[in-house]
């Protein structure tokens, strides 16, 4: 197996590996190249739907994204099964276009996600690329009073918010994301349960943090994460057919590029979800959750 780091602070590429064929040696050197690098790289694998729900069950265990989920994936697709494109007017149409803001996968969801994995199914000719940002490395380049500071902040996690603020009238439909079980309030910096480090833990869902004003806190929370996602922290994935990229959503953050929508994206995600002790967070209503509509047409998670 060779690991060749990328020229940011985070991510490194993985070749001469067969991930739809692994020994536990080389799964626990994946693991370690998984905590020091935070993403990690695999061109060309070319997984199964099975072989790539194996691997990820490697790293925990799967977190359902669907109601209709079979299995630990899920796809994400601009595209219906007949071949249409997906009206931008539908819900999930609309929660693919929020991922191209910086975000933490789940946090608006009780128990946040551990990891999170992609493959390449079909990809536009240009642009709808990955990007993902190092947190630890955001953190540490903090000073010391800011640091200080946001120690004692939290802040709440609604996809609601999210959705709305980018110009999306959000509808409970409990299909991906939107239970009713409220918004999650999770501190803004997080010590890694695995490698103690800490990290920045924030993202496009998270808003209101107790004790401030909502603009002074959507003011703090979007300079924080502008500063954070800067490079030297960032690195891009330009996506090749095959390939598979899973990252430590607990100390990085991720977003999708835009693309021509006309044009088919094809990405076999799954998510793996975190640990009770460490990602596990008390929640408190939040009332965009109330209004319940059910949904006939979401195409966001066709697994089959
Ligand atoms: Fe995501």
């Amino acid at each position: 197996m060779n690991v060749t780091p990328t020229d940011a602070t985070l991510g490194a590429v993985v070749t001469e590996v067969n991930l739809a064929n692994l020994t536990d040696d080389l799964w626990e050197s994946i693991h370690a190249n998984f905590l020091e690098y935070g993403v990690l790289i695999f061109p060309g694998q070319h997984l199964s739907e099975q072989a790539q729900g194996q691997f990820a069950l490697r790293f925990g265990n799967a977190e359902k994204m669907h109601p209709q989920q079979p299995g630990p994936s899920v796809q994400l697709s601009n595209q219906k099964a007949n071949g249409e494109m997906v009206d931008p007017e539908d819900q999930g149409y609309r929660l693919l276009k929020g991922n191209e803001g910086w975000h933490t996968d789940s946090t608006y969801m009780p128990l946040a996600a551990k990891a999170g994995m992609l493959a390449a199914l079909v990809v536009p000719p240009e642009n709808g690329e990955t990007e993902f940002a190092d947190m630890r490395a955001a953190w540490d380049e903090l000073d010391d009073d800011t640091q200080k500071k946001l120690e004692g902040f939290s802040a709440y996690h609604s996809l609601y918010y999210s959705q709305s603020r980018d110009g999306f009238n959000h509808t409970t439909d409990h299909s991906y994301g939107l239970h009713v079980k409220g918004a999650p309030l999770r501190p803004i910096v997080k010590t890694h349960p695995e490698t103690g480090r800490k990290s920045i833990y924030t993202g496009r869902h998270a808003y209101g943090i107790p004790g401030m004003s909502p603009q002074a806190s959507e003011t703090l929370l979007s300079d924080l994460l502008d500063n954070a996602c800067q490079p030297p922290r960032t690195y891009k994935h330009t996506w090749c057919i095959g390939d598979i990229a899973v990252w430590d959503n607990r100390c990085v953050m991720h977003r999708a590029r835009p693309y021509d929508t006309n044009q088919p994206r094809i990405l076999r995600a799954s998510r793996i979800s975190g640990e009770p002790e460490s990602e596990l967070a008390p929640t408190f209503a939040d009332h965009r959750a109330s209004d319940f509509r059910p949904s006939s047409n979401n195409e966001f998670s066709l697994s089959s």
